[in-house]
């Protein structure tokens, strides 16, 4: 990829495609500024070097037409306040409102366009759209990772009209995400989670021939003990994945890859406030009842395994974590993530979350800022943004 300190910047008008799709409250006040602040160092660098930077971003999914419920104006002023520069709100994000306030303001300002999404052109990587993007900027940064994996006109499109260049962010999470997998410090430790085998299928194929051990938790773990023969009860199990569980742990044994599936689990009947919750092996599930969080021994166990690797990745919750019941697995790996001195990476909300309210995210190395886009790094795939970059 080309490297944007290469690029010439001064006195340009340098359109930056950010992720700037942070949670709100009911009020629509960003809840969450990480998506944010991953995008300031390059912004901050464009701007330093003295060009005019247009902000194109999307938030949420309006379907193609304008909705001030997903109006991007709402992060003018947090941006403006993160980033130490003056930020013009332009209501469109192409056209001549984006040419006129693009004239109104100085080099180093900055011009924050419009929900992207407001035009259907843009899901659709619509080629007259992007020209009208283009038409307004000299050169293009993608730095919106969480954004790569989709092939739309403001993500892909635009690399391929302009002088295209990956932005900072977009750089060290590939760095991150896909250099540490093809070359780890070992033994490189995987940690999976969250409630269904099948979104994570993928990761679970790329994984198996890089890793050196797989813990499995979360309740897709039901389904491969499953494979394993044993009755989980009333868990959440994706039956017709049992082929595919059964096929890679097969694989994985061939391949002296070891799958590591929770021991113990904390189960209960119902979900209802007022439910018994209890801690049994997890290849003995009282009738009825479901596992749904891993149990101590098993977060001992994973913990064992994480003081010992050279690299970890950890993606996904090790159970209902969202429920107090159910939060320790995922609490207690968290921990024992924050503690090891391997290098670690972590991807995925749930993951990132329960990091934060442990006060640990200052100790783990990379925290991707990308949900479906790290887990299709993982997946070993090449995103459609970046492949537009050349
Ligand atoms: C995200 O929130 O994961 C990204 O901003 C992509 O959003 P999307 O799933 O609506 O394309």
């Amino acid at each position: 990829m080309k490297d944007l300190r290469s690029a010439e910047l001064a006195g340009k008008v340098v359109a930056v495609r950010v992720d700037l799709n942070v949670p709100t409250d009911d009020d629509g006040a960003m809840t969450d500024d990480t998506r944010m602040l991953a995008a300031l160092p390059t912004l901050e660098y464009v701007a330093a070097a003295g060009a005019r930077v247009l902000v194109l971003a999307h938030f949420k999914r309006p379907e193609g037409r304008p909705d001030p419920a997903m109006s991007l104006e709402v992060l003018a002023q947090p941006l403006a306040e993160r980033l130490g520069r003056r930020v013009e709100f332009v209501e469109d994000c192409v056209g001549a409102a984006v040419a006129a306030a693009l004239e109104r303001v100085a080099p180093g300002e900055v011009v924050l366009a419009e929900n992207v999404r407001f035009h259907a052109g843009e899901t659709a990587n619509d080629p007259d759209f992007v020209r009208e993007l283009a038409a307004s900027a000299d050169v293009f940064v993608n730095d919106a990772f969480g954004t790569t994996h989709r092939a739309h006109a403001s993500v892909a499109g635009m690399a391929g009209a302009l002088p295209a260049y990956p932005g900072f962010l977009l750089q060290t999470e590939i760095e991150m995400l896909a250099g540490k997998l093809a070359d780890p410090q070992r033994p490189l430790v995987a940690v999976v989670g969250g409630a269904k085998v099948s979104t994570k299928l993928g990761v679970l194929w790329n994984l198996l021939g890089r890793v050196d051990s797989l813990l499995l938790g979360g309740g897709m773990a039901n389904t491969f003990l499953m494979a394993q023969g044993h009755d989980m009860g009333s868990s959440l199990v994706e039956t017709d994945l049992l082929d595919d569980a059964r096929e890679i742990l097969r694989l994985a044994k061939e391949q002296g890859v070891e799958i590591v599936l929770p021991e113990d689990g904390v189960m209960a009947p119902d979900l209802a406030d007022d439910m018994p919750v209890e801690t049994h092996p997890a290849t003995r599930v009282p009738d009825g009842w479901s596992m749904l969080d891993i149990g101590p021994e098993s977060a001992a166990r994973f913990a064992g395994y994480l003081e010992r690797a050279g690299t970890i990745v950890w993606n996904g919750p090790m159970g209902m974590a969202e429920r107090a019941a159910f939060a320790a697995g995922t609490r207690a790996l968290a921990e024992a993530v924050g503690r090891s001195e391997a290098f670690t990476i972590v991807g995925g909300g749930d993951s990132v979350a329960a990091l934060k309210a442990l006060g640990l995210l200052d100790a783990v190395d990379h925290v991707s800022t990308g949900g479906g886009a790290s887990l299709e790094v993982l997946e070993g795939k090449t995103l459609p943004g970046i492949a537009a970059l050349g």
